[in-house]
């Protein structure tokens, strides 16, 4: 099996510590690992590390290698520019093909959620796997929606179609994604709706009938890319056709048109740690449940913090559930349930420049 890391997204919720040079992936928001580095060690074991591929940008690609050294840096691909998941699955099926081939399974996992039992996880892509090579599937792994969240994905189940190691594979009815508020709150209610994980197993010849069928102009493209690898003309083609490819994710190029989707439940605890408020509810804490990250600290009647200033004493007084985290040259502070709102600071920045 390969497995393709998708570790070139923005993350722009997490200001001001993402940049554009350290975006979510490549920060350390619970523990002190990056989440790129917990992606890679969650799924050691499950193939040779010459059979995994992370799929970035030029920024990162030497941040990312310094993070995973174990992986071969010619398997740290950048595109030339970020064109959503859609592009980037395609070009990573394109290498997979010539270095494998039509048959060969691949995992496509984001580089930025958390997940706690490595043990279970791996057995449910060991599951996804063993189901993919056998049929013509585009497997989902489905979690248990706990809020109507208009950010992810929803995934109707249907009809169960096989069980493989005490696990129950589904065909799929519906995929939802992003819906809004009032969708989601209807398919939350309705209980055979699960979360997309964003994680998904196929073979390369599956994924590459796909994009034939429902996307292909960009199949086209990748059947380019595909002839040019080992060519001198790789760096090149990549870009021409990065150049004209739509910028799409593949929940909307493919996942939402598609007939052959299946979901196996993913039963292991995960969070996409999507917000401020997220990382502070499974960061550790001190008794009174502020969650501090400084070189020192005085709490006087505080409670409920987050707080991250690393190079610097930190006193608090009288103060609730706030979000304030400092860095070299900006600070944020604000309500911690106003943390989604970070990305109305992105705006603003963005309209001044
Ligand atoms: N290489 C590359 N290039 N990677 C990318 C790009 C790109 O242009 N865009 C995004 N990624 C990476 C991100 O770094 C992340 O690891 C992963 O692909 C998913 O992208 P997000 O931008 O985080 O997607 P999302 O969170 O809005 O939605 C997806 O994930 C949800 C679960 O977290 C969808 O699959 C939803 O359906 C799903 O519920
Ligand atoms: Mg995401």
């Amino acid at each position: 099996m390969h497995i393709i890391l998708m570790a070139g997204g923005m993350g722009t919720r997490f200001w001001p510590r993402s940049r554009k040079n350290s975006p979510k992936q490549l920060l350390n928001l619970v523990g002190d690992k990056t989440m790129i580095r917990m992606t890679y060690e969650r799924v050691r074991g499950l193939t040779a590390d010459k059979n995994i591929l992370i799929i970035t940008n030029q920024e990162l690609k030497e941040a990312i290698h310094q993070q995973i050294p174990e992986i071969p840096l010619n398997n740290i691909i950048a595109e030339p520019f970020g064109k959503n998941t859609a592009p980037c699955i395609g070009l990573a099926a394109a290498i997979v093909r010539k270095r494998a081939s039509m048959e060969e399974p691949m995992v496509i996992l984001p580089a930025d959620h958390l997940i706690k039992e490595v043990d279970v996880f791996q057995d449910i892509i060991r599951t996804g796997v063993e189901y993919a090579r056998q049929n013509d599937a585009l497997i989902t792994l489905g979690i248990t929606p706990a809020y109507p969240e208009t950010g992810y994905g929803y995934i109707q189940r249907g009809e169960a179609v096989a069980t493989l190691n005490n696990r129950t594979v589904y065909k799929v009815k519906t995929f939802a994604e992003k819906p809004n508020l009032e969708a989601a709150q209807l398919f939350l209610q309705s209980g055979d709706f699960l979360w997309n994980s964003g994680m998904f197993i196929w073979k390369v010849g599956t994924i590459w009938k796909e994009f034939v069928t429902h996307q292909p102009e960009m199949a086209e493209g990748f059947e380019e890319i595909y002839q040019s690898i080992d060519s001198n003309r790789f760096e090149e083609t990549v870009l021409d056709v990065y150049m004209r490819v739509k910028s799409i994710s593949i929940d909307y190029a493919i996942m939402e048109v598609a007939q052959s989707v299946y979901i196996i439940e993913a039963d292991f605890k995960w969070n996409d740690v999507g917000s401020w408020e997220a990382a502070y509810a499974i960061s550790e804490k001190d008794e009174q449940q502020n969650a501090i990250t400084a070189q020192n600290q005085v709490v006087i009647d505080s409670k409920n913090n987050l707080i991250y200033a690393p190079k610097k004493l930190v006193a608090l007084i009288d103060v609730e559930n706030l979000a304030v985290v400092e860095t070299e040259d900006a600070i944020l502070i604000c309500k911690k349930d106003s943390s989604q709102r970070v990305k109305e600071v992105i705006d603003d920045l963005k309209q001044r420049n």
